[in-house]
């Protein structure tokens, strides 16, 4: 079996840690080191099962500082780069859009420089190197209603500025495969959910707020579409392209699995005051609408025919199971969501909602 010494970035946020507990327990031959700036949104207990694995390795570092990459990519003779690090949320791209530059442009280009310089000045040169780049569907824009679906050729049209910084880094990504030859692999997601999800993203922010009997915030009408895919899929996924997919090439991942908000928003009312022991319906009350965000997207919906049919993927986990799972883990987990709310999460969401 093969040795690799892997960089996962961005481990201690929600996608990474699946990613992390994925590799490790799938490939036992495998050496990770995870890369994490430990923001608001990275939390080391998402990593507590496997924080002391002989073949884990946890360093608190910014992606964007070069030298530092340099220093860990070599010191650990990292042959693959997993990059997940990023700033992840729209409604604080858009009251920050500078953090988003930094962090996903120059961060992405930082890894990729730091890759570069040491890969070339191996005897095989980038011969068995990997830099895998973790990206979205967002960076193809947004649909309106109907079958239309975006694959791995719909050209690129960025509306927030995360998902402008988020396609900027996979330009950077691409380009330097081209120019440098770097081998690289790009994926691209639709929403996920699941457990260890930041509380800022719609689904564990309304379970959040029933617990607590707090609005349910639904931006505009409620009408937007996401298609939604449940975490652990996406890090299967995130296996399966990193071994058995092409070398420069793109893989859009969803689960064909399209959802208005307001539809998302009751299901979760309904599941989440069931296993709380509430009358059914009891937080519906809590809805309330909100003034939209900025240039909100009106629909994505991913078409995962490429990975499906050259790689076989499919989701294994149905709606159905992995939203019960998702609110059964936040609710048997309230600490980790009460440890996560306080402090600068606080501060944001005032700032957010201060105007509605
Ligand atoms: P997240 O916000 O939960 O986690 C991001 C992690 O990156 C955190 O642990 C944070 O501490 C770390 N980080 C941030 N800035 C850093 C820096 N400068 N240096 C080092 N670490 C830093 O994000 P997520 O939802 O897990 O998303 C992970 C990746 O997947 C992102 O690149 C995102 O664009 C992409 N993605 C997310 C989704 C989704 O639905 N969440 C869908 C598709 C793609
Ligand atoms: O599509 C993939 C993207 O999905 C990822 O690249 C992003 O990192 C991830 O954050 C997610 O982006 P969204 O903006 O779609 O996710 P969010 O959970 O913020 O919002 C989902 C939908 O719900 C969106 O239409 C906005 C709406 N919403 C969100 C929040 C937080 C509300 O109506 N109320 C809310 O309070």
């Amino acid at each position: 079996m093969d040795k690799r010494n892997i960089l996962i970035t961005g481990g201690a946020g929600f996608i990474g840690s699946h990613v992390i507990r994925r590799f490790l327990n799938a490939h036992p031959h495998y050496n990770i080191v995870c890369v994490d700036l430990l923001t608001y949104a990275g939390n080391l207990d998402n990593l507590s099962d496997v924080i002391n694995n002989p073949r884990f390795t946890f360093i608190k570092a910014d992606i964007v500082d070069l030298d530092r990459m340099s220093e860990i990519i070599a010191a650990h003779n990292i042959d693959s780069i997993i990059h997940l690090a990023a700033e992840s949320h729209v409604d604080r791209s858009i009251l920050d859009p500078f953090a988003f530059a930094r962090t996903n442009v120059m961060g992405t280009l930082s890894l990729l420089q730091a890759a570069k310089n040491y890969w070339e000045k191996q005897p095989e040169g980038m011969q068995g190197k990997l830099f895998y780049h973790v990206s979205t569907d967002e960076v193809y824009g947004s649909l309106e209603p109907g079958p239309d679906m975006f694959t791995e050729t719909t050209p690129y049209s960025p509306r927030s500025p995360y998902s402008a910084s988020k396609a900027s880094s996979d330009h950077f990504v691409r380009a330097y495969h081209h120019t440098y030859g770097m081998p690289m692999k790009i994926s691209n997601c639709s929403n996920n959910y699941g457990p260890n999800q930041f509380p800022e993203k719609l689904i564990p922010l309304l379970i959040n707020n029933i617990r607590h009997n707090k609005p349910l915030p639904v931006y505009g009408e409620g009408l937007n579409v996401r298609d939604w895919l449940y975490v652990e899929d996406h890090a299967a996924a995130i296996d399966l392209i990193f071994h058995n997919g092409g070398v420069g090439e793109t893989y859009n991942i969803g689960g064909l699995n399209e959802w208005k908000n307001i539809d998302i928003v009751k299901l979760v009312i309904s599941i989440t005051d069931r296993l709380l022991g509430r009358e059914p319906g009891a937080s519906l009350p809590l809805i309330t609408f909100v003034t939209d965000r900025k240039g909100h997207d009106l629909r994505y919906a991913i078409d995962p025919a490429k990975l499906c049919n050259e790689l076989g993927w499919k989701p294994s986990v149905t709606f159905e199971e992995g939203i019960e799972k998702t609110v059964e883990w936040y609710l048997a987990n309230n600490q980790w969501l009460d440890n996560v709310t306080s402090g600068e999460y606080l501060d944001f969401y005032n700032t957010l909602y201060s105007g509605r």
